[in-house]
């Protein structure tokens, strides 16, 4: 890659003006110099404006390899989430979740993604019936259905997340069954579902046992009324997504609707709330 860098920032137009000018494919900013791509050599010295700077000839960088190679397993509670090339590096007694990072939220490397992991893991899911309530790459449904729980069932208002989270299922073992997917050898029954909590949702007749939500502090206040009903009585709720500077809220309206036991924890400025919806 041919580069052309100089002394500047890109606040100065006036420079970028002629970069282009000059045929410049690309321009980034790196440490108080302006790097022009080029596709060839040009003549820049003969503009006094771009004198000052020098040419380099610089190795062509595989921007997705780098990325991939710098990605690392996640391990959170007893889970540990990788994407499929780093399955042989799950260690004993973990639980490989595999996601493919690619275009919804949810790779684990998120502090609050991993913090819901580990909130999950420190439950009894076995025979419960889980609902992820903003569920992106699926990973949370995903890892309360590898988990033990009986059903899970991941909702997002975006309807790309649903096809990217099904895929995920599939590549974690699941196959299609006559509603969402099944483990063939656990039976655990895994759905992803586009909407939310708010909407009429046929699947709502039952309360669930779980409700684990990474979304952020101002909708879960709005949610909170929808958390308490879609709950069943002894309920757990994990709300996580919310910043530290919020949690004033996200306590206020836990409290409103009656929840009990809450729990908090941090990591950097993000936090986690876990609460039972009582009796
Ligand atoms: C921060 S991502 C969380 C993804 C994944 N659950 C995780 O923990 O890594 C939040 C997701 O919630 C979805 N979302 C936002 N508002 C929502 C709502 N009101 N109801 C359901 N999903 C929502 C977004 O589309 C996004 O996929």
């Amino acid at each position: 890659m041919l580069v052309y860098r100089l002394p500047g920032t890109l606040d100065d137009e006036a420079l970028t003006d002629l970069l282009w000018e000059a045929g410049a494919t690309g321009l980034e900013e790196r440490g108080g110099f302006v790097r022009a791509s080029f596709g060839a050599r040009t003549p820049l010295a003969d503009t006094p404006e771009l004198g000052s700077g020098e040419w380099l000839d610089e190795p062509d960088l595989d921007w997705q390899a780098e990325w991939k190679a710098s990605l690392r397993p996640v391990r959170a509670g007893r889970i540990t989430v990788v994407p499929g090339w780093l399955l042989p590096e799950v260690q004993a007694g973990q639980v490989p979740l595999i996601i493919e990072p690619g275009m919804a939220f949810g790779t684990g490397h998120h502090a609050t993604t991993r913090m819901a992991i580990e909130a999950l893991s420190a439950l009894k899911l076995n025979g419960q019936r889980v609902l992820d309530v903003g569920s992106g790459s699926g990973v949370l449904a995903l890892a309360a259905s590898l988990l033990g729980a009986s059903s899970a069932l991941g909702l997002d208002i975006d309807p790309l997340t649903i096809p990217v989270a099904l895929e995920n299922a599939r590549t974690n073992g699941y196959l299609p069954a006559a509603a969402g997917l099944k483990h063939p050898q656990s039976g655990r029954l895994l759905d992803f579902q586009e909407g939310s909590l708010s909407d009429e949702l046929p699947w709502d007749d039952q309360p669930y046992g779980v409700l684990v939500a990474n979304l952020y502090a101002e909708l879960h206040d709005l949610l909170a009324p929808d958390y308490r009903s879609a709950l069943q009585a002894g309920g757990t709720l994990i709300l996580t997504g919310i910043l530290e500077s919020r949690l004033p809220l996200v306590r206020a309206a836990l409290e409103r609707e009656g929840f009990t036991g809450v729990q908090e924890r941090q990591d950097g400025e993000w936090a986690l709330v876990t609460a039972s919806s009582g009796d």
